[in-house]
């Protein structure tokens, strides 16, 4: 750097940028150019700086609430959530389901909570809180005595046992179409689609009575 550069002022000197017309009154210069380039020297104002902290103060808030505590969904959360109502909207306007749309729907959240709550109140007496079984099968092991197709497994629950004597009765008429269509895709959500198999002394598949 030039010893005569204007950042470098010799002590005692006058300021370099004193008597310039192009800077405001009051503003003060940092020292140093770079390439023509100068810099002022301002205290920011006061409604500056809150407005820098207090966003400071709200991003710690944000953060707590979406991600640490996730109180609070996030956009794309609600997003989801959303697609997922419409998606279930568009399941309870079908006339008739089969066995792909009943996996589907076993994959949607507002379809799993109705069905959740009509296996629940109709269902887990025989069949246990948790699909393990009871009075009835276990509707979580991937085996079905009736048939291991979806449509197999709603046809049990829409029209009853084939077996009259076996206790399981037809819940078509109670439920009515959609509630039986979600507590199926309920149940199946607790299987696996690559392990379902009709049981080895399986009397015959439900679905084709
Ligand atoms: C009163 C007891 C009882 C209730 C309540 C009951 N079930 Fe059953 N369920 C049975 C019995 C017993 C069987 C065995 C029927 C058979 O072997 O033919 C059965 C069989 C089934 C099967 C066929 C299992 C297979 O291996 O193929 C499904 C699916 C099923 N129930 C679902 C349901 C659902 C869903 C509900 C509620 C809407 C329900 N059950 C309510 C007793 C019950």
């Amino acid at each position: 750097m030039k010893s005569d550069s204007p950042d470098k002022p010799e002590p005692g000197s006058p300021h370099p940028h004193a008597g310039r017309d192009d800077i405001p009154p009051g503003a003060v210069l940092r020292e140093h150019v770079y390439d023509g380039i100068e810099e002022y020297d301002q205290r920011l104002p006061n409604w500056w700086l809150w407005t820098l902290y207090i966003t400071i103060i709200f991003s710690f808030g944000y953060w707590f609430l979406f991600f640490t505590s996730r109180a609070l969904p996030t956009d794309s959360e609600r997003v989801a959530a959303e697609i997922q109502r419409i998606e279930a909207l568009r399941f309870e306007q079908m006339g008739t389901v089969d066995a792909e749309t009943l996996w589907q729907m076993s994959r949607n959240d507002t379809i799993l909570a109705q069905g959740a709550r009509v296996y629940s109140v109709n269902c887990a007496v025989c069949h246990g809180a948790n699909l393990e079984g009871g009075i009835g099968q276990a509707l979580n092991d991937g085996e079905w005595r009736w048939g291991h197709d979806p449509m197999d497994i709603h046809s049990v629950v829409d029209l009853g046992s084939p077996d009259p004597m076996a206790g399981m009765q037809a819940w078509g008429r109670q439920l009515g179409p959609r509630q039986v269509a979600a507590v199926v895709a309920y149940v199946l959500s607790h299987n696996d689609p690559g392990n379902m198999f009709t049981a080895a002394d399986s009397p015959g598949r439900a679905s084709e009575r």
